[in-house]
C-alpha cells in the first residue's frame, strides 16, 4: 500500500489499484499552500469522517473532478448532493462492501457541523479491510474505549491518528490508542496546522519509541510504502 499525505488529516491510500482520498482539505491549509495543489488530486473514492471545513474544503471540487465515489456518513453525504454530487454512498455506523474491500464506519467522540451549519451526523472513522492489508483512520476523536473492538475485526498493517490535542487526541491518548488497537505502526496527523495544535516532532516520536511503537510523521506531499 503506498500512502500520500497531503496536510492536516487529507491522505491518499493506495491499494488493490484504487486510490482512497480522505478528508480533503487542502484549500485553507496555510501549510500545504504552494506545496500540494487540490486540482492535481487522484481519487476513485473519497472517504470523510466528518463534516468540519478541515476535512471536507475541497471534497465538492475533488468528487467533480474525478468523478470520485463519496463515501461517508448519510449527512455529510446529503450536504455533497446538495452541492451538485451524485456519486455517493452514505453510510452510518456499520460495515459495507466496495470493490476496494470490506468498510467499517465505527464511531468517532467529536462532533460534526458541515460548512453551511446544518447537521452533519455522527462523527467517525474507516476501517479498511483491503485485498493489500488493513488500516485504520480514526478521524477526530479523543481516546476511547470502543477502540478496543478494533483487534477483534483487524489485525492492522497501519493506523492513522490525530496526535495533535486540543480537538482530538494528543500524542500520549495516541499511544493509549494504539495500544487499543494493536497496532506498532501508527501515521499521525491532525498536528501543526493551527496554533491550537502545533506540536513538537521529536518530543511525540520519543512518546511512541517508549512505548515501543513507531509513529511516522511525514513532510505535506510526502509518500511512504506501507
Ligand atoms: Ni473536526
Ligand atoms: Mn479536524
Amino acid at each position: 500500500m503506498k500512502f500520500t499525505f497531503y496536510g492536516h488529516s487529507c491522505f491518499v491510500v493506495e491499494t488493490g489499484g484504487k486510490k482512497l482520498l480522505f478528508d480533503p482539505f487542502i484549500n485553507g491549509n496555510e501549510l500545504a499552500a504552494g506545496v500540494v495543489d487540490a486540482d492535481n488530486i487522484e481519487a476513485d473514492y473519497i472517504l470523510v469522517s466528518h463534516g468540519h471545513g478541515d476535512h471536507v474544503a475541497d471534497l465538492v471540487s475533488i468528487a467533480q473532478r474525478t468523478g470520485a465515489l463519496v463515501i461517508g456518513a448519510y449527512e455529510v453525504v446529503g450536504w455533497a448532493e446538495k452541492n451538485g454530487i451524485n456519486n455517493v454512498h452514505p453510510m452510518n455506523f456499520g460495515s459495507a462492501h466496495f470493490p476496494f474491500g470490506k468498510l467499517h464506519f465505527l464511531p468517532a467522540a467529536h462532533s460534526s457541523t458541515m460548512p453551511d451549519g446544518t447537521y452533519g451526523g455522527n462523527p467517525g472513522g474507516f476501517l479498511v479491510h483491503g485485498a493489500e492489508g488493513n488500516f485504520y483512520y480514526s478521524g477526530d476523536t479523543c481516546l476511547t474505549m470502543d477502540m478496543q473492538l478494533l483487534p477483534r475485526y483487524a489485525k492492522l498493517d497501519f493506523a492513522i491518528l490525530p496526535i495533535g490535542g486540543n480537538f482530538t487526541m494528543d500524542a500520549d491518548d495516541a499511544v493509549i490508542a494504539s495500544e487499543f488497537i494493536q497496532c506498532n505502526k501508527i501515521i499521525g496527523v491532525h498536528f501543526d496546522t493551527f496554533g491550537y495544535i502545533k506540536i513538537d516532532h521529536e518530543l511525540v516520536k520519543e512518546k511512541f519509541n517508549t512505548a515501543g511503537k513507531e509513529l511516522i510523521l511525514l513532510g505535506i506531499g510526502e509518500s511512504i510504502e506501507l
